[in-house]
């Protein structure tokens, strides 16, 4: 995994870079997430740290351009816990469509979006929907890094069932190896478990925090590691690479 200086992060580059760029390709990765609860032990960040450092080292084994990470999403049902920040479904499908808009606008075509967080699932669709009835030559293409086949089987195979449904193994096995100094400040708790995950769905806030009292959903993230993150990450950039270059 690259460190410092990312070539294909629009970030880091100017102008003329892009427009350089958009003379012989017109796609572009958007990393999505979510600033939420992730348990006890779980960085708020999880969700656009991972699909943001997964885009980064796509971008940079593809060639392709990668925009800032989106930090926010629709995470209402996690607001009982502090540290969440949620955009509305409203807010957040007109943030991405405006976000689309101004990349559309300047010549990319095809837009990747990797996306960290379960509940961005249903209003990116729709923002996508939205999107291609006033522009029709657009294509989109969700990548849900945490549904990719080769990062379910391994999970299944190291975790099972404790892995969970939210404040997973696998995000935070992930983050413990892009983030590692982060998770060193965190202090290690002895977490029973969690319980099961099957519930109605969704539930209200404050349902949420009643059924998980401390935000997990049937994970064990003591489990994690930043040894099976690094290999969560490479098969997730792996399967996405070759998604974006078949
Ligand atoms: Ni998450």
């Amino acid at each position: 995994m690259s460190t410092s200086h990312h070539p294909f992060y629009m970030a880091e580059l100017v102008w003329p870079q892009v427009e350089k760029y958009l003379q012989s390709r017109q796609d572009v990765i958007v990393p999505v997430g979510s600033t939420e609860q992730h348990g006890p032990t779980g960085l708020l960040g999880i969700d656009f740290l991972s699909s943001f450092k997964i885009a980064l080292e796509v971008g940079a084994q593809t060639q392709t351009l990668v925009s800032p990470p989106l930090p926010f999403g629709m995470a209402l049902h996690h607001m009982a816990f502090p540290g969440t920040i949620s955009l509305t479904p409203v807010t957040y499908i007109q943030v991405l469509n405006e976000i689309f808009r101004s990349l559309t606008q300047h010549g990319f075509k095809k837009i990747w979006v990797i996306n960290g967080h379960g509940g961005n699932i249903a209003p990116l669709t729709t923002a996508f929907c939205e999107f291609l009835d006033r522009d029709q030559k657009t294509e989109f293409q969700l990548i849900n890094w945490w549904h990719l086949p080769e990062v379910t089987e391994y999970e299944q195979k190291v975790f099972g069932d404790l892995n969970g449904f939210h404040a997973t193994c696998g995000e935070v096995s992930l983050t413990q190896y892009t983030h590692t100094a982060a998770y060193q400040q965190i202090p290690k708790l002895d977490l029973k478990e969690a319980g099961p995950a099957k519930t109605r769905w969704p539930l209200s806030p404050i349902e949420f925090r009643q059924h998980f009292p401390d935000g997990r959903m049937g994970s064990q993230p003591n489990l994690a590691s930043p040894e099976h993150g690094k290999i969560i990450f490479d098969k997730a950039v792996q399967a996405i690479t070759r998604k974006m270059t078949a």
